[in-house]
C-alpha cells in the first residue's frame, strides 16, 4: 500500500525520485519520469508493469549527459559555467549544487514517427529562474541515457512550468507558463516532436497558472494547474474544451485550498477508465526539496463532466 504524503519506495526499498513527473505506457510497461536532484542526476526513470511496483532504471539525464545540438539557437549547457560565483539565493531560488542546472517537469512522449522518446522539460541555469526557457533531450529507448538536445525559448517566449500531451490523433501539444507566468501558451509540436510548429493559444493571460496537467475524457480536454505561489501548494483550478486549439473555458476549481497540500504533476488515463491526478507534495527549496512526496487522487465526474476531487489517506497508485 502506498500512502499519500509518504514517501514511496522503488523495488530496492529506496524512495522514489521522479518529482514534477509524468507517466509514458510503452510496450507491457509504464515508465515513472521525474526529478531528481541526487548527486548528478537530474531525471531519473522507473518502470512498472502494474503502477504500483516500480523498478528504478536509472537516471536517464544527468549533468553528464551526451549532448547534440538540434539548432543553431538551442544552448547545450548541461553544467553550470562560473560555479563558486557569487550566488545569492532569493525568494523562489533554490540554491544549486555545485556545478548543475535546473531541469524541472520532464515529460516525455514516443514519437512514433521518428521511433524517438522525446523528452521536455523546464531549464534554468542553477543560479536564477531567469532563463525561462523549455529543453529537450532524446533517446532511442525509453529508459536508456538521454542525448540531451538543448534548450530554447519557442517563438522567444519565456517558457517555465510546462507539459506534453499527445493526442489520439497523433498530434502532441507542449503547453508552458510565459511572461514571467502570468500567461500560460499552448503549442502544437512538429510531427518530430523536436520543436513547437505552431503557437495556438494564450490562455489564462494575467492569472498565473503553472504546473499545467492536461488529459480526454470522454472527448473532453481538461486542463488542470495551480496558482503561482513558488513550491507552497495552493487551490488548484481546472479548464475544459472541446479541442485543444479551442476555446477554453473560465478556471473552476476542484480540491480544497491547498489541492490537498500538492501541486499537479500530470494526470494518468490507463485504460480502464480511471482518471488519476498525480501531485507533488514539495518538501520545499534546498534541502527540503529531498522530502518532497506524492499526492495520488482518483478524479470523479459527473454526468455534465464536472470534475472533482476527494481525498483519500491512500494513494490511488
Ligand atoms: C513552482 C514550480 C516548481 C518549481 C518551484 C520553484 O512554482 O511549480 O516546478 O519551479 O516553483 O520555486
Amino acid at each position: 500500500m502506498h500512502y499519500n504524503g509518504q514517501p514511496i519506495s522503488d523495488t530496492n526499498g529506496n524512495p522514489i525520485h521522479a518529482h514534477g513527473g509524468y507517466m509514458l505506457r510503452y510496450g507491457e510497461y509504464w515508465y515513472w519520469y521525474g526529478e531528481d536532484r541526487r548527486g548528478d542526476s537530474y531525471v531519473s526513470c522507473y518502470r512498472s508493469a502494474d503502477l504500483h511496483n516500480w523498478e528504478h532504471r536509472g537516471t536517464v539525464l544527468s549533468a553528464n549527459s551526451p549532448t547534440k545540438s538540434m539548432r543553431v539557437h538551442s544552448d547545450l549547457t548541461l553544467r553550470r559555467k562560473n560555479v563558486g560565483s557569487n550566488t545569492t539565493p532569493s525568494l523562489n531560488v533554490i540554491p544549486p549544487e555545485a556545478g548543475k542546472v535546473n531541469i524541472e517537469r520532464p515529460k516525455v512522449l514516443y514519437c512514433q514517427k521518428t521511433g524517438q522518446f522525446v523528452m521536455w522539460a523546464h531549464y534554468e541555469n542553477g543560479e536564477n529562474y531567469n532563463a525561462a526557457a523549455a529543453c529537450i533531450a532524446t533517446s532511442d529507448t525509453p529508459d536508456g541515457e538521454f542525448t540531451y538536445r538543448g534548450s530554447f525559448r519557442p517563438y522567444g517566449n519565456m517558457s517555465r512550468d510546462c507539459t506534453l500531451f499527445l493526442d489520439d490523433d497523433g498530434e502532441a501539444y507542449f503547453l508552458s507558463a510565459s511572461r514571467d507566468n502570468a500567461d500560460l501558451k499552448v503549442y502544437r509540436l512538429a510531427p518530430d516532436f523536436m520543436n513547437v510548429d505552431e503557437e495556438i493559444r494564450t490562455l489564462f493571460q494575467g492569472e498565473y497558472r503553472e504546473a499545467p496537467a492536461v488529459f480526454k475524457r470522454n472527448g473532453k480536454y481538461y486542463m488542470l494547474s495551480s496558482h503561482c505561489t513558488g513550491w507552497a501548494p495552493n487551490q488548484g483550478k481546472y479548464a475544459t474544451a472541446d479541442r485543444m486549439d479551442g476555446r477554453w473555458s473560465l478556471l473552476t476549481n476542484f480540491g480544497d485550498s491547498t489541492t490537498f497540500l500538492s501541486q499537479p504533476a500530470f494526470v494518468l488515463t490507463p485504460d480502464n477508465g480511471r482518471v488519476i491526478y498525480v501531485g507533488d507534495r514539495w518538501g520545499g527549496g534546498g534541502a527540503a526539496y529531498f522530502d518532497s512526496t506524492y499526492v495520488m487522487l482518483e478524479l470523479q465526474f459527473d454526468e455534465n463532466g464536472a470534475m472533482h476531487m476527494e481525498y483519500a489517506e491512500e494513494s490511488a497508485l
